[in-house]
Parts: structure tokens; sequence; C-alpha cells
């Protein structure tokens, strides 16, 4: 089976309300594969009846989904206007040189995928990265390091 046709199969359960819905198939996706693979924008448009742009526009939008395989920790980094007032691009480029790795890449070994991302919501707290759907807020940058090293672990 494919995996167009795998992922439409697990689209047959839902009620036609929920099915022209773009956010909450890609929500299945994402939950299913840990990211969205090209061939699930491509069914979800021909699903919801939408534009692929469209479709990718919604993707890309929301932190939460991802187009490529993330590794198996996520640590997102807040580069909105308060994060970035309080240093968020120094802690952006420590963490690239810490996981030898640029924004928006997994590392090597695959165990940790680096994302921007714009406010979380979180501003009274920045600067902030948000590490497996946790959020940590004020984070200074001698954290980082040990951060990683638990991550690792
Ligand atoms: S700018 Fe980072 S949480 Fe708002």
């Amino acid at each position: 089976m494919g995996i167009s046709e795998e992922i439409r199969n697990k689209f047959k359960g839902l009620t036609s309300e929920e099915r022209s819905r773009p956010a909450t198939l890609l929500k299945r996706v994402q939950a299913e594969y840990g990211y969205v693979p090209e061939d699930a924008l491509e069914v979800i448009a021909g699903l919801t009846g939408l534009p692929l742009s469209q479709i990718k526009g919604v993707a890309t939008f929301y932190a939460s989904f991802s187009l490529r395989p993330r590794g198996t920790h996520v640590i997102q980094i807040c580069q909105g206007t308060a994060c970035h007032v309080k240093g968020a691009k120094r802690l952006k480029e420590r963490l690239e040189s810490l996981l030898n790795t640029e924004t928006g890449q997994t590392t090597e070994d695959g165990i940790i995928t680096l994302e921007e991302v714009r406010c979380i919501g979180c501003c009274n707290r920045a600067p902030v990265v948000v590490v497996d759907g946790r959020t940590k807020g004020r984070i200074n940058i001698r954290e980082l390091e040990p951060l990683i090293r638990d991550l690792r672990d």
C-alpha cells in the first residue's frame, strides 16, 4: 500500500465535517508520522478541495506541524519580538553551535531537531524555549548545555 492510500485510510473514521478541516487532518498525520509528508499534503488538498498551496500555508503557519521528519526531541526557540529583545538570537546561535546543526535541521544522530517559532504567547517569560512541548521561560544561555545533555541521556 502506498503512503497516500495509507493516509487516506487513516481519515476513514472521521466525520465529513472533520474531513473538511485541513488543521484536523494535518494534526492526525503529524501525530501518526511525527511529521507531515508531502504526499499527505496532496491527499488533504484532494479531500478538502482546497489548493495545495493553502494546505501548505496551514502546515507551515503552525509550529506544531513539521514538513520534515523530526528527531526524538524537538527544541523550539522563540524569535518573537519580546524574546528577540531578551537575547533569543544569541540563544539560537548557541544552540546551533552546541548541536552542530542549523535551525530547521536535525542533529546527525537524529536525536534533536532545532526549530524557530514565532511568539508563543509567553512574552512575560521571555526568552522562551519549548522542549518537547514543554515551555521553559527566562532561559539563560548557561542552561542550554545541560538541557541538551539531559535530552541525550
Ligand atoms: S515573543 Fe517569545 S513568547 Fe512572545
